[in-house]
């Protein structure tokens, strides 16, 4: 298992253009892009900052999982995603740890990159994604 970096770290907002808004005024990052992933549930944004983003994460529907985090929790940290080289090869790196895995396979996330879930019971309650990009 090697993590190559902090690729982003994702939290949970309400209104995606106030939170947008914000940090533009507060720090003064920008997103490069923003996305609508039907398959979590989310529009998303990405502000980079250094080699890793900010992702903004607002939820389609009221009954997605970051919308029942918001309901819970309220808007804050939602997660912090690494970037790996073989997702497969981490995933299972952390099945023989015993790891608490929510994604047994890979899925799709944003900017096509395939992604994998580790639940926040498994390790100092942080839900933590896996992210390995497409090629380039
Ligand atoms: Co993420």
């Amino acid at each position: 298992m090697k993590l190559l970096n902090l690729d982003h770290v994702a939290i949970a907002v309400w209104n995606l253009d106030a939170a947008i808004a914000g940090y533009r005024d507060r720090y003064g990052v920008e997103p490069l892009w923003r996305e609508v992933v039907e398959a979590q549930g989310v529009e998303e944004a990405m502000l980079p900052v250094g080699g890793s983003f900010v992702q903004l994460l607002q939820p389609l529907t009221p009954d997605s999982p970051v919308g029942r985090f918001l309901e819970r929790r309220g808007e804050g940290l939602h997660h912090v995603a690494f970037a790996v080289v073989d997702i497969e090869a981490a995933l299972d790196h952390l099945r023989a740890e015993g790891a608490r895995l929510i994604d047994e396979v890979p899925r799709i996330g944003g900017r096509g990159a395939r992604i994998a879930f580790v639940h926040p019971a498994d390790l100092a309650g942080t839900l933590v994604e896996l992210v390995e990009l497409p090629d380039g």
